[in-house]
């Protein structure tokens, strides 16, 4: 079943009819029948953990725009959660942890009720496995350790990741510890998933670009690196999918030592390098502003043309550069699915 999704096909090197794509963070608050739902559940956090509701706002996006991957719906903050961090998720302020920024602190998080605490999150990827199109891939995802780390030793959100860099600056030993606990929670969540039946997994470094290259090698790709040799050693087909926001000309770099099986890019990056430096290595995702998607008219048709125009030549996902934004128009949604579908290449 799984071959014959252009998706599948697409990151196993081939150059399908027409491109494939999805769209980074597809369910969500630009979606009526998603604040339905999420009403409904209560909190945030009540929505990820009821398999009913989570498996409802996976499949919305799809009903609309057919696209040809589904992402399991979920966030990547439940792994901290799981570890027995406190995490609450307030409106308007996004989530707050409290944080994890000595070796005191990081000693009570615990392995030890991991994958009880997550059982809802692979009853979800369960039963999408059997609920989606036959033609329609399942994503399952984590969060990078560097990204999850930021947010559970700065306790919140923060443009630069100020707290958890100082840490690693300061007390490198305790932060390796933190890190280690991450590559094992991260590795054996994503295995248990594509158990499930997950057939792609993607891994969000969303605050890698803030790294300088030294600190980029070490909690940037070097944990990576691991997590997909974990997954690889149980299940070695499966395509990995890294996304290591604001790389910059680090892109080939992760690519070579992470052992990734494509990536995601981000808006910067121009989709000319992409082709030469990036799509020479392995298929590329990516990467239009979801600002565009939010303005609509010629500037966001001449993009998307442009992007398709550069990359889909070699093996290519159309996607975003980064999540989808809540007051985005769903018809600005509609008109791009339309132009890929009809999308055929000169
Ligand atoms: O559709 C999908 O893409 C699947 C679901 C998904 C969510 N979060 C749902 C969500 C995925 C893949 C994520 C990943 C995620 N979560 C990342 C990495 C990718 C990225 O966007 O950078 C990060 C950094 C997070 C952490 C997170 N979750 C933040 C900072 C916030 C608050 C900001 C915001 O957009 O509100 C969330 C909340 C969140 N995660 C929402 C959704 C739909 C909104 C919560 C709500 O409905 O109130």
């Amino acid at each position: 079943m799984t071959e014959n999704k252009r998706f599948i096909q697409t990151l196993k090197g081939q150059v399908t009819d027409r491109p494939p794509f999805w769209f980074m963070r597809q369910a969500g608050r630009y979606l009526p029948e998603y604040m339905a739902v999420r009403k409904e559940a209560g909190s945030f956090l009540d929505l990820c953990y009821n398999p009913d509701f989570a498996v409802e706002v996976t499949l919305q996006p799809l009903r609309r725009y057919d696209m040809d991957a589904a992402i399991l719906f979920s966030d990547i903050l439940v792994i901290p959660h799981a570890l027995g961090q406190h995490l609450e998720f307030r409106q308007g302020e996004g989530p707050v942890l409290e944080p994890v920024d000595d070796p005191e602190k990081l000693g009570k998080l615990t392995l030890d009720n991991l994958h009880d605490r997550l059982a809802p999150v692979y009853e979800t990827v369960s039963r999408l496995s059997r609920e989606i199109p036959s033609h329609t891939a399942l994503i399952g995802f984590a969060g990078a350790p560097w990204t999850v780390a930021s947010y559970m030793v700065g306790g919140k959100g923060s443009p630069d990741q100020a707290a958890a860099r100082l840490w690693a600056y300061s007390d490198e030993k305790a932060f390796q510890a933190l890190m280690e606990l991450l590559v094992e929670a991260t590795s054996q969540y994503l295995i248990r998933q594509a158990e499930q039946g997950a057939e792609v997994l993607q891994i969000f470094d969303t605050w890698a670009g803030n790294l300088p290259m030294e600190e980029f090698r070490k909690w940037c790709m070097a944990p990576t690196k691991r997590i997909v040799e974990n997954i690889r050693a149980r299940f070695p087909e499966i395509p990995v999918i890294g996304f290591p926001r604001g790389a910059g000309p680090r892109y080939p770099d992760y690519v070579r030592e992470t052992g990734v099986s494509a990536v995601s890019i981000d808006t910067s990056m121009p989709t000319d390098w992409a082709r030469e430096n990036i799509q020479s290595l392995c298929p590329v995702q990516g990467n239009l502003d979801p600002l565009l998607l939010v303005s609509g008219g010629p500037a966001l048709e001449k993009a998307v043309a442009a992007i398709l125009d550069s990359l889909s030549g070699r093996p290519f996902i159309f996607n975003l550069g980064h999540g989808i934004v809540p007051q985005t128009p769903p018809e600005h949604v509609a008109l791009v699915s339309e132009m890929i579908k009809g999308y055929v290449r000169s």
